[in-house]
């Protein structure tokens, strides 16, 4: 199938361009390269190196003998986004292509604005591309689980059926979004719910839960490998804890810990977006995969990273620094993930296998994160109006971090964690 990937430079497309391709499917992909950028912009880098895109295309090319075509420009430019997919007519369009981190949206006014203004102009430019160009392709949009918030019912996929004075009707279940950047996805599941209604357009809506993990089996090369945030910004809460092990810090979950959210794994999410392009909805058809394993509460992330950090001769404290976030941090939490297993869906990863493949090649980069130490510590408060000044005071005397040293690209000279 031809298969477009919006956001392909990123955490997600860059595993999903290799997946597809391991199976027979042609891709193209496009991207701003802004992640790069905004990650920068906070002081971080990837804790693995990322080589510059044309050298990542060339090594797919010897590594797996595939070709990707790619495209650099940004979805708010609708001139791009008609051009690609009159060039490429592709079959299925992933759509990853957005700001992704809700601590961004948070920094001040510009950046929630830029979250949204960005989010939703890309999508509504592929929504009217598509319907001009290829009304038979399938959109498959990146959500996330994170647009439900965390009610006190069980989180049906998308719809659920109810009744108010005495009548009936199957409804989009509410969304309850934490930041600005979760609103932008409410927003853009409206929009894509709409054009697939009056475009006819296909479309499957995943509300992704938080993924982890480095690897995939096509990640056979150090060239190939995804990018790995582990700043407080654009970092998750496990990456940031197994980062804090190798570091030698006390992992830091915000608050009491108890905030559950769902999980799944890179290589299965990667195995649940393929079945998502390999099955498409119908014409008309606007349908939500709710798109996770398991869920974990914070704390419960802590200590599993404490336990596989034991084995590994770390043995790193646990502390709770306050929430700087505005979220219930205890609360019921049990959505439902039936959708994806009706496709042929199978989990293949463990939580601790994939904890313990992560610290292998962290500690390989524990240059990368030494040199990115003080990117750790919470500085977004979602209750100050501005938290940009906070950005570039980080460490914990409060001094402005060093002058940064140049960005190591191989692996560490010891294997050791010392
Ligand atoms: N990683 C997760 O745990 C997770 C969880 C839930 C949802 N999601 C969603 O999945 C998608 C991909 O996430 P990711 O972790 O791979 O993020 P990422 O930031 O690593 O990748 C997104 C890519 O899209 C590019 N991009 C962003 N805005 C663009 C634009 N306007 N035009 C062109 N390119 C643009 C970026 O440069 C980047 O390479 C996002 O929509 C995100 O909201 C991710």
């Amino acid at each position: 199938m031809k298969v477009l990937i919006t956001g392909i430079d990123g955490y997600s497309g860059w595993p999903l361009a290799l997946h597809l391709l391991a199976r027979g499917h042609d891709v193209a992909g496009v991207d701003s390269l802004v992640t790069r950028k905004r990650v920068k912009e906070v002081g971080s880098w990837s804790a693995t190196p990322i080589p510059p895109l044309p050298r990542r295309l060339a090594a797919v090319q010897e590594v797996l003998g595939k070709e990707i075509r790619f495209y650099r420009g940004d979805l708010s430019d609708w001139a791009l986004v008609r051009h690609v997919l009159e060039t490429e007519r592709p079959e299925s369009i992933v759509h990853l292509a957005e700001q992704r981190s809700a601590p961004y949206s948070m920094i001040d006014v510009h950046h929630a604005v830029a979250t949204q203004v960005e989010n939703l102009t890309g999508t509504l430019h592929l929504l009217f591309a598509m319907k001009e160009v290829v009304p038979e392709a399938h959109l498959v949009k990146m959500g996330t689980m994170g647009e439900y918030g965390t009610p006190n019912t069980d989180i049906p996929e998308g719809f659920f059926e109810t009744e108010f004075r005495g009548r009936k009707d199957t409804l989009p279940f509410p969304r309850q979004a934490g930041s600005w950047y979760h609103w932008s996805k409410v927003f853009d599941s409206g929009d894509v719910m709409f054009a697939s209604k009056i475009f006819r357009l296909r479309a499957t809506d995943v509300m992704q839960g938080v993924i982890y993990g480095i690897r995939t089996p096509e990640i056979t090369d150090d060239r190939l490998l995804t990018r790995f945030d582990f700043d407080e910004t654009w970092g998750t809460a496990l990456n940031r804890f197994i980062a804090q092990a190798v570091l030698g810090l006390p992992l830091t979950p915000y608050g009491k810990g108890e905030q559950k959210r769902g999980f799944i794994a890179l290589e299965d999410s990667m195995q649940s977006l393929r079945l998502a392009v390999e099955h498409p909805a119908q014409p008309g058809e606007y349908r939500v995969f709710n798109q996770f394993d398991a869920a974990y509460s914070v704390n419960e992330l802590a200590e599993r990273v404490a336990r596989v950090a034991a084995d590994l001769g770390l043995h790193p404290t646990i502390d709770h620094p306050p929430d700087p976030r505005v979220e219930a941090e205890q609360h019921y939490y049990n959505p439902i993930h039936e959708h994806l297993p009706r496709l042929g869906y199978q989990r293949t990863r463990e939580l601790d296998d994939v904890i313990r493949e992560i610290f292998h090649d962290l500690i390989r980069y524990r240059r990368r994160l030494a040199a990115r130490q003080y990117v750790l510590a919470p500085t977004v408060n979602w209750r100050l109006p501005d938290s940009r000044p906070l950005l570039g005071a980080r460490n914990a005397a409060g001094a402005a971090p060093a002058p940064a040293p140049a960005e190591p690209t191989g692996p560490s000279s010891a294997n050791s964690v010392a």
